[in-house]
């Protein structure tokens, strides 16, 4: 992980130097400093390249005099728009200009401690690289940013800013590093290996397997794990950060290993992503590991279920009826919606053992939601108008957006039985509804939201804090929804 250091706002002499502007902003402290040490050099480069501090916009000015290899100016947008979204993509585009440095100093004399520390937030997240599997990369074609030093008046107050942030930095990576493994190394048993690892941050964590699953009666996720020679799990983490005698706040992920669509199984072109079908499991234990990182003052529970859905002899059928841990019976009609299958008996257990606060589901659920948000929000579906204030809010802050979608009686019908009492499908017509109204038939009353991700897990493109790849949508969101309303 990179490395971030802080000290005073003096200028330095040599290296590379990171300079956040505004729009509108005229120089002063440490930009001043630079500029006046260069003769103006950086004042003439900016206003060459017409740099006037836009969001997202960087200017590289090389050797601009003495010892400095590098400045670059990094647009901070308006100011009144800032948030702690705009100030981590701020720390992100200034490592992408950074790649042929080993080091940089940030000057954030202009900011908050707490706003400095979103900026090493952002650069961090950058830097993340799945790189287990690649044995023949040169040294010299791996970026080289090995540390940042942010430059501020108080860094006392930085430096304590930035403690649990970087609890959220490696949160983030965790989710990251499960959902970029592939399905022959990450199969549930695996998962539930690393989870418990992660018990060395203070988590409680509890591994049930197929035996204990089975006495419970989780007659839905067997079903769907029954093809699958790699047996399923289910974790239970606990973070007991305020005492362990309140009601928790919960969160369950999907966590699907490899979704094949088993009996009706998916077509071969693209079948390669199913492997991130765990993400909504991998953002709930990223998440608690943030949690526990920076020592949330909140009790919280996350909880997992974890399988492989195989086509194989032991498959399960398209027609067959299952009995959920909940009592109510499943005709699974089409065998690749197992994600719902496996929440509904996840959450159930979740209100039965917890009696949570409220509960938050993760998962990539349904293509149907590509369609409608496509790579840009996450579905939001919710029983309750508070949360999902408090969500849609976290989610503007953090820039991991969600957007309210319906849940209605209405579309009940379309899930309806003729010989139990629901199906596992509802037909082509408001795909992610019906199965938010599905699992919305194992939740009690409680306040709930569930978040389809499907379209948000993974991103074929580069961003300022998301590289490609596995994104962890929902850590920062999660992590800042719990900050802001349920600790202390
Ligand atoms: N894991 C998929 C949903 C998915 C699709 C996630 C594309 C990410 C990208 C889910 O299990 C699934 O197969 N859903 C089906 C549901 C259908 C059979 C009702 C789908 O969306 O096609
Ligand atoms: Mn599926
Ligand atoms: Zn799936």
């Amino acid at each position: 992980m990179l490395e971030i250091g802080f000290a005073k706002p003096t200028l330095p002499r040599s290296g590379a130097l990171v300079l956040l502007v505004g729009e509108g902003d005229k120089p002063s402290g440490l930009w001043a400093e630079a500029d006046t040490a260069t003769n103006g050099a950086i004042g003439r480069a900016l206003a060459a390249a017409e740099f006037k501090g836009g969001k997202g916009k960087t200017c590289t000015i090389l050797a601009p005099g003495g010892d400095l290899t590098r400045v670059v100016a990094v647009g901070l947008g308006k100011l009144s728009d800032l948030n702690a979204r705009t100030l981590q993509d701020a720390g992100g585009n200034a490592v992408s200009a950074l790649s042929r440095d080993s080091g940089a100093a940030v000057a954030t004399d202009g900011l908050q401690a707490a706003q400095a520390a979103e900026v090493a937030l952002g650069a961090v997240l950058a830097t993340y690289r799945f790189d287990r599997y690649r044995t023949k990369e040169k040294p010299e074609d791996k970026p080289r940013l090995a540390s940042l030093t942010l430059l501020h008046g108080d860094t006392p107050a930085a430096q304590s800013a930035w403690e649990p942030l970087s609890g959220v930095a490696r949160g983030v990576y965790v989710t990251r590093d499960l959902v970029s493994e592939p399905p022959n190394v990450l199969n549930p048993a695996e998962m539930a290996e690393r989870c418990r690892k992660l018990g060395e941050l203070g988590l409680q964590v509890e591994v049930l397997g197929p035996k204990e699953m089975t006495e419970l009666g989780f007659g839905a996720l067997l079903g769907v794990s029954q093809g699958s020679v790699n047996e399923p799990r289910m974790v239970v983490m606990r973070w007991d950060g305020a005492g362990g005698k309140t009601k928790p706040v919960a969160f369950v992920g999907k966590g699907v290993t490899f979704d094949t669509g088993g009996i009706s199984i998916k077509p071969a072109g693209g079948m390669e992503d199913m492997k991130w079908d765990m993400a909504g499991a991998g953002t709930v234990v990223g998440l608690m590991a943030a949690l526990a990182g920076r020592k949330a003052k909140v009790d919280a529970v996350g909880l997992v279920g974890l399988v492989e859905n195989m086509p194989s002899g032991s498959a399960q059928r398209p027609g067959d009826v299952v009995t959920s841990y909940s009592g109510q019976t499943i005709e699974v009609i089409n065998t690749d919606a197992e994600g719902r299958l496996v929440l509904a008996d996840v959450i159930w257990y979740c209100q039965q053992k917890f009696d949570p606060q409220f509960m938050v589901d993760l998962a990539t659920l349904t293509g149907a939601i590509i369609i409608s948000l496509g790579h840009e929000h996450a579905g939001l579906f919710s029983n309750d108008d508070a949360l999902c204030e408090k969500l849609i809010a976290a989610g503007k802050e953090t820039g991991e957006k969600l957007w309210r979608m319906p849940l209605d009686e209405a579309y009940d019908k379309q899930i309806k039985s003729d010989i139990a009492d629901m199906k596992n499908i509802g037909g082509r017509p408001a795909g992610s509804v019906t199965a938010a109204q599905f699992i919305k038939r194992f939740v009690n009353d409680k306040p709930w939201a569930h978040l389809d991700i499907a379209g948000m897990a993974w991103s074929s493109k580069d961003s300022p804090t998301v590289p490609k790849g596995a994104t962890a949508f929902g850590v920062r969101l999660l992590d800042r929804l719990v900050a802001a309303h349920y600790e202390g």
